[in-house]
């Protein structure tokens, strides 16, 4: 496994935990050092337990040097970061084929290269090609078999895939990701061997499916604002529907995350270079990136107009819960927009904050949410961690300077929050409460 990030950490480790043996290969030898020693470098429910359970059973191996891991094996994955090119949103494939070289260098006998990283269309006939070139002797295959985890649930959602695409037209290379995805069977997850250019882009488009799923939902948000509907009800109503289905339809300020954004941005441009644009990606992308800055706008107004010399508590920084990755979390602009605009803010989540620090540099950060609380001025909840549906609202209230929340997840109920004395706005719901919103258009509840 040619790369010990979030992707091939996990498929690594879930690998072994199938029986096979692994070793993961990362240039990073910091995390190699930990990883080592049984210490995870990310955070992820349930991976820790398994890592050291293979590293006792003698099944998964770290390493900074590929090379013998290489040359003993049947299969090499390639899971390595794709981020966005500067400047025109394409995939950054310079990883993928610096990891095609170093595979080349060292292929022994018959062996499948298989690209796990999400990459453009045509990126495995290029890895193709640069192994050929570089070692012409070489007796390989080249397949497509994107992965599809989510972060925070990961180890299921890679032990139980809704799917496994494998892109190739190799027989050899078919036994061989049969015989690796084998412990799949039991659970009957299909496996759908497809071409590798049809693989590629599966992986975009249910990508780019679901972040235009959410966007619709949001847009359909704003639109309950306007006309006194409830999101929530309108998702549910909606997703009973087998043919659209509940996933993916719950508002909130905006999709982040290391993939969606990047992943949404290369289609946009495959498209384009393909001259077959991809026009309903190209508005999502738009329409996300104006609501996180809509966010901050509506956090303004529920503070009265102004965040001037107020001080914002925020609770969860993180793009979802159950992870520390902060990449494109919709944090990284509301933040700044409100401190931007003279807001003091505070924060606290319960994994991202080491991550946040990096980022934010000037975000003061709390130890536990009711220290992030006290003396505010507003509570925004960012991001929907578990904790913070279970807050002593009490506590919460009583330590606030002014009782007002900004709900940008509808983890709490706008009627309960009203009986307890809290001004409360949230995302495609009523406010309630004497918010500022509801106190200019309506009667306060
Ligand atoms: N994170 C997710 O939830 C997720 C889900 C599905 C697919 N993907 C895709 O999987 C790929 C990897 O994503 P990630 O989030 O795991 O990235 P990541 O940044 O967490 O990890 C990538 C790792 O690869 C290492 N690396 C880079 N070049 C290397 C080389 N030549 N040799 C050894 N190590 C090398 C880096 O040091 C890093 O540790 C991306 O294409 C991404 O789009 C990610």
């Amino acid at each position: 496994m040619i790369g010990a990030g979030y992707v091939g950490l996990v498929s690594g480790a879930c690998f072994s935990d199938f029986g096979h043996i692994v070793t993961c290969v990362d240039k990073d030898a910091a995390k190699i050092g930990r990883l080592k020693n049984g210490s995870i470098p990310i955070f992820e429910p349930g991976l820790e337990p398994m890592v050291e359970r293979n590293i006792a059973a003698g099944r998964l191996f770290f390493e900074t040097e590929p090379g013998p891991a290489i040359r003993s094996a049947d299969a090499v994955f390639v899971a390595v970061g794709t981020p966005s090119r500067r400047g025109d949103g394409f995939a950054d494939l310079s990883y993928v084929y610096d990891a095609a070289r170093e595979i080349a260098r060292e292929l022994n006998g018959f062996t499948v290269v298989v690209t796990k990283s999400t990459v453009p269309v045509g990126t495995n006939d290029e890895v193709e090609a640069i192994i050929r070139k570089t070692r012409p002797d070489a007796d390989f295959a080249v397949v497509s078999n994107p992965e599809f985890l989510r972060e925070g649930a990961a180890i299921d959602d890679f032990k139980r895939p809704d799917r496994v695409v494998v892109g190739t037209d190799d027989a050899r290379a078919r036994r061989v990701m049969g015989e690796v995805y084998r412990p799949l069977f039991i659970n009957e997850t299909p496996i759908m061997f497809t071409g590798r250019r049809t693989a590629e882009l599966i992986k975009y488009a249910s990508n780019a499916f679901l972040a235009t799923k959410i966007t619709f939902i949001n847009e359909m948000a704003d639109l309950c604002e306007q006309v006194g509907a409830n999101v929530q009800e309108v998702a549910r109503g909606m997703g009973l529907d087998r043919r659209i289905g509940s996933k993916f339809l719950h508002a909130g300020p905006g999709f982040g995350g290391s993939c969606f954004p990047k992943d949404t941005a290369a289609l946009v441009a495959i498209g384009q270079r393909h001259n077959s644009p991809v026009r309903i990606v190209d508005t999502v992308i738009a329409l996300n990136d104006a609501r996180k800055a809509a966010m901050a706008d509506k956090i303004v107004a529920a503070c009265g107009g102004s965040v001037k010399g107020k001080t914002v508590a925020v609770l969860g920084l993180t793009f979802k819960p159950n992870t520390d990755d902060m990449r494109e979390a919709p944090s990284l602009v509301i933040v700044p927009a409100l401190a931007a605009q003279g807001a003091q803010v505070r924060a606290y989540d319960p994994a991202g904050m080491a991550e946040a620090r990096k980022l934010l540099p000037d975000l003061q950060t709390t130890a536990d949410p009711y220290a992030c609380v006290n003396g505010a001025d507003a509570l925004v909840i960012l991001t929907e961690w578990d904790q913070f549906r279970a807050l002593d609202l009490d506590r919460v209230k009583a330590a606030m300077r002014s009782p007002a929340v900004v709900d940008l997840r509808n983890i709490y109920k706008p009627d309960d929050m009203a009986a307890r004395g809290f001004a409360y706005v949230s995302v495609g719901r009523e406010s309630v409460g004497n918010t500022v919103a509801s106190a200019a258009t309506a009667p306060a509840t």
